[in-house]
């Protein structure tokens, strides 16, 4: 059941060494292809990570919430062309949360490392630096990376008695 997965899901941050089935690549880039995007125009691109080398230097985009994905087997970075649209972020977002449901319905665990509007370091912002490490041509603005793997740490379901109902309006504000 769709709402028991999501119950499931967690910010998975420590990855098993097992390898990623192909199979279940191809799934979660396919269905980042499925996407909803405005006017459906899909202003997003992914460049999938494998290479441990390149895993391990991204991981360093943030100085901090991103060191998790040197132990990741795959990074999905999602990029978006700002010029063909103007919710390129809405789509970027989008993008990135279904990479990570896709991932979870697969038996993956996933985390969403934030890249636009971070900072690597004092003078780079994380963007730059994601920006020369896999050559993204300059036009394209870097949303997230999505680090993934089988997950080596067991996290609670989310407890539906502590959702805050509080946000919640009925009728009226
Ligand atoms: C827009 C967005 C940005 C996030 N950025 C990061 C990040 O940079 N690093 C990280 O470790 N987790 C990041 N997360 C994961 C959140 O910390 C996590 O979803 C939240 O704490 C709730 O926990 P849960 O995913 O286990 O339900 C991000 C999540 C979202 C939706």
């Amino acid at each position: 059941m769709y709402y028991e997965m999501l119950r499931n899901r967690r910010s998975i941050r420590k990855f098993s060494n097992r390898d990623l089935e192909k199979e279940k690549v191809d799934i979660i880039l396919k269905s980042a292809l499925l996407s909803p995007s405005s006017r459906s125009i899909r202003p997003w691109e992914f460049i999938t990570v494998t290479d441990m080398d390149m895993l391990q230097k991204l991981s360093l985009c943030r100085e901090h919430g991103s060191v998790f994905l040197s132990g990741a087997k795959l990074a999905i970075v999602v990029v978006a062309n700002p010029d063909k649209s103007d919710v390129w972020i809405e789509d970027a977002s989008i993008a990135s949360i279904i990479i990570q449901l896709a991932a979870q319905s697969l038996g993956l665990g996933s985390c969403w490392i934030q890249v636009r509007q971070r900072f690597h370091n004092k003078e780079k912002s994380a963007e730059e630096y994601v920006r020369e490490l896999l050559q993204i041509p300059e036009k394209y603005c870097v949303e997230s990376i999505i680090a993934i793997g089988y997950p080596d740490e067991k996290k609670e379901p989310h407890d539906e008695s502590k959702l805050p109902y509080g946000k919640i309006h009925y009728e009226w504000f």
